[in-house]
């Protein structure tokens, strides 16, 4: 989980849990292509939520297997393809600046090289990107990234531009392999539903990312697997409304809850962790689901969006302030100790003082360990653009998130102050940003611990952590003893995945 610092708050791309940072694009690292190679070479650029992330490891894949060798940067790179995202006017304004950028090196000095926008841009803008503007070459939205050699070879040997952005009601990329090129051997992210339905009046994302539709169960426990015996101790799974995740297998429905009980048979030691989550499609299953698996975190991001249920009515959330409490209230009595981040959006149409203040209240009762907070920026062709006035001034929106990200940035330390004195099950992740003496990682509910690096201690290894100290966004520790999941399991006794293997640890 990332700090809450000014900047991820006030400006971030992507509002999904996400330790790498939401605010920097991400390159895929140099790998070498898994097909014959065919002498070319791609640099791809991600920007946005975790499920670009996730979609940049299938284009690698794709790509590889056509013999595309990925690029550690554009200076030596045949093809410059950057994943983009719309979600807010920000996220898109910085994206044009690089094409602008890209398409001026094109100019220059490298005539030969091809730009490509693939991701939420690509679907929103379409042709407008190369027929208006004419930065880029090649237009491909997420349903159509199986395309992505044909379209290149058309580009390159023609020069015309090459558009898909054909979005499909059955793609779920099921058979592919994504390159997993953007993690540290011990996470991966594991897409399981594509597309949202939900229509929230503020979102972009039923446009650019189109229906819902869930992945096969086969697939995703046969791509787990995989995983586990790839040596991996994380996974999130990932879907825009991931846990309306519902397929028919065998003749039975299979919920969210059951698919990731399913995913929790597959190994002890796998850390299971799942975002983004609508309130609606939080079942009482699946908290039991986190209850009775000791893998499933015990953390949930469950946006809420705002505090006040008229605000919730005109974003068409489809739940009240008081079915948001009553949820919240029954996950901690089902699972104690169960932590919660959200997403909250300041300034939405026609928002009144009283409104935000409920916001405000809402976070007092709530008291998130973390939140992604957001100014209202309005989206074109959304419910909100075509039938609600964005009339909170600039200067309100922003003193309002101010209040907001202020009071976040209390609970959060609260959060951190209570767990001091405390005992972790951290699993590690590597060293820490600031030394090579340090390690860091997470707790079961997501929260970042930096200690000291004992001899024989490394990354994919669980370790019981006395927590001493903290800053607002980081638990500083001590090492314990190494351990694994199996033996703190809450049938070991005591919290869950806290030190409940011998009782409390010395
Ligand atoms: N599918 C996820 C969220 C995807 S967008 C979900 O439903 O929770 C991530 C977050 O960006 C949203 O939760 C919302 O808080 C924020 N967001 C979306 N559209 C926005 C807009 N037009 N202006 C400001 N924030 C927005
Ligand atoms: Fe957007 Fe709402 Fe769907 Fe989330 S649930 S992606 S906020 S429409
Ligand atoms: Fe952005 Fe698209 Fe994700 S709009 S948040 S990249 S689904």
């Amino acid at each position: 989980m990332q700090p809450i610092l000014d900047l991820d708050v006030l400006d971030p791309v992507s509002s999904a849990p996400d330790a790498r940072g939401a605010d920097r694009p991400r390159a895929l690292a140099a790998r070498v292509a898994s097909g014959p190679s065919n002498g070319r070479s791609v640099f791809i650029e991600t920007y946005g939520c975790q499920m670009n992330v996730a979609d940049s490891e299938l284009v690698a894949s794709i790509l590889g297997a056509q013999g595309w060798a990925l690029a550690d940067d554009e200076d030596t790179a045949d093809v410059v393809l950057i994943n983009t995202c719309a979600i807010r006017e920000k996220a898109e304004d910085r994206v044009r600046r690089r094409l602008v950028h890209l398409r001026a090196r094109k100019e220059r000095r490298q005539p030969d090289l091809q730009i490509g926008v693939l991701g939420c841009m690509a679907e929103r803008l379409r042709s407008r990107l190369l027929e208006q503007e004419r930065l880029v070459d090649l237009v491909v939205g997420p349903d159509a990234y199986r395309d992505l050699p044909r379209l290149l070879a058309e580009n390159h040997d023609t020069g015309q531009a090459a558009v898909n952005v054909q979005l499909s009601r059955e793609e779920t990329y099921a058979d592919l392999a994504p390159v997993r090129t953007d993690t540290n051997g011990i996470s991966a992210f594991v897409s399981i539903m594509r597309g949202c339905d939900n229509m929230c009046a503020f979102c972009v994302v039923p446009f650019t990312r189109g229906r819902e539709r869930s992945r096969p169960v086969t697939s995703i426990l046969s791509e787990v697997g995989q995983l586990v015996d790839a040596g991996y101790k994380e996974v999130t799974v990932l879907g825009q409304n991931v846990n309306s995740y519902r397929v028919e297998h065998d003749g039975a429905a299979v919920t969210f809850a059951e698919l990731l009980y399913r995913i929790s048979l597959l190994s002890p030691e796998l850390r299971i962790r799942y975002s983004t989550s609508h309130p609606k499609d939080c079942s009482d299953e699946l908290l039991h689901v986190h209850r009775e698996r000791p893998t499933v975190c015990d953390f949930i991001h469950l946006p809420v969006q705002h505090g006040s249920s008229d605000v919730l009515k005109r974003m068409r959330r489809t739940y009240t302030r008081e079915h948001y409490l009553d949820l919240v209230e029954r996950a901690r009595a089902i699972v104690p100790g169960i932590a919660f981040s959200t997403d909250l959006i300041a300034g939405f149409c026609g928002e009144t003082d009283a409104e935000h203040a409920q916001t405000l209240s809402l976070m007092e009762a709530v008291r998130y360990d973390h939140a992604f907070m957001f100014a209202y920026s309005e989206r074109p062709d959304t419910f909100a653009a075509r039938k609600l006035s964005d009339d909170v001034p600039e200067a309100v929106k922003k003193e309002r998130l101010t209040e907001i990200v202020d009071l976040q940035r209390e609970h959060s330390a609260a959060s951190h102050r209570q767990r001091v004195g405390g005992h972790e099950v951290v699993l590690v992740e590597g060293a820490s940003r600031r030394s090579d003496d340090q390690l860091r990682g997470r707790t079961d509910t997501n929260h970042m611990v930096v200690f000291d690096r004992p001899a024989g201690l490394a990354a994919g290894d669980y370790a019981v952590v006395r927590v001493d100290d903290c800053t607002s966004a980081t638990l500083l520790g001590s090492f314990v003893r190494p351990t694994t999941l199996a033996a703190v399991s809450p049938l070991a006794g005591g919290v869950r995945q806290r030190d409940g293997g011998s009782g409390s640890a010395a």
